[in-house]
C-alpha cells in the first residue's frame, strides 16, 4: 500500500534558520524537508511538499491534491489564526490533517492561542521545534495505516 502525504509550509517558514531562532531554531526549511524525505522513504510514503507566502496559493495547492493525497500535514504559520479559506479548503478534500507548529503557540502571545485549523484536525504537534514536523508524519503513517 502506498501513502501519499501532503506537507504544506506556511507564510515565512522560507526564512527558517534565520528568522528569529530562539523561537523557531537554527534548522532550515531544507533540513526540515531533508529530514522528512529520508524518514517517508523509510516508511514507503510519498511526500509533496510546498512552501508559500501566500494564502490562496495553499488553497489551490490543497484543491490540485485531492485525488492524489491520503493526509496533509500542515503548519499554516500566521494563517492559523486567520484564515477561513485554507480551513474550507481542508474541510473540502476530507483528509485526515496534522497542524504542526515549531513553538509552543500556547505559551506566546494570546492571538496565537486561537487556531481555525485545529477544530478540524486529526491532531496537533506544537513546541518540538523540527522534531514537531518528524512527531506528525510517523504520526500520519500510523492514521493512514490504521484506515
Ligand atoms: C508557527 C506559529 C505561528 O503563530 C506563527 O505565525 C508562525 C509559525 C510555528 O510554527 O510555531 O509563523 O506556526
Amino acid at each position: 500500500m502506498s501513502i501519499n502525504i501532503l506537507i504544506i509550509h506556511g507564510p515565512n517558514l522560507h526564512l527558517l534558520g534565520k528568522r528569529e531562532p530562539e523561537v523557531y531554531g537554527r534548522e532550515t526549511l531544507d533540513d526540515i524537508n531533508a529530514r522528512l524525505t529520508v524518514l517517508a522513504e523509510e516508511s514507503g510514503a510519498n511526500l509533496k511538499i510546498m512552501q508559500s507566502n501566500h494564502e490562496g496559493e495553499i488553497v489551490s495547492f490543497i484543491g490540485e491534491n485531492i485525488d492524489w493525497a491520503d493526509g496533509v500535514i500542515i503548519n499554516p504559520a500566521a494563517y492559523t489564526h486567520t484564515s477561513v479559506a485554507i480551513r474550507d479548503a481542508l474541510s473540502t478534500v476530507k483528509l485526515p490533517v496534522i497542524e504542526v507548529h515549531l513553538s509552543n503557540v500556547y505559551k506566546r502571545e494570546s492571538f496565537r492561542h486561537f487556531s481555525y485549523i485545529s477544530p478540524i484536525a486529526t491532531g496537533v504537534i506544537s513546541g518540538f521545534g523540527a522534531l514537531s514536523y518528524e512527531l506528525a508524519l510517523r504520526a500520519m503513517i500510523e492514521v493512514l495505516k490504521g484506515k
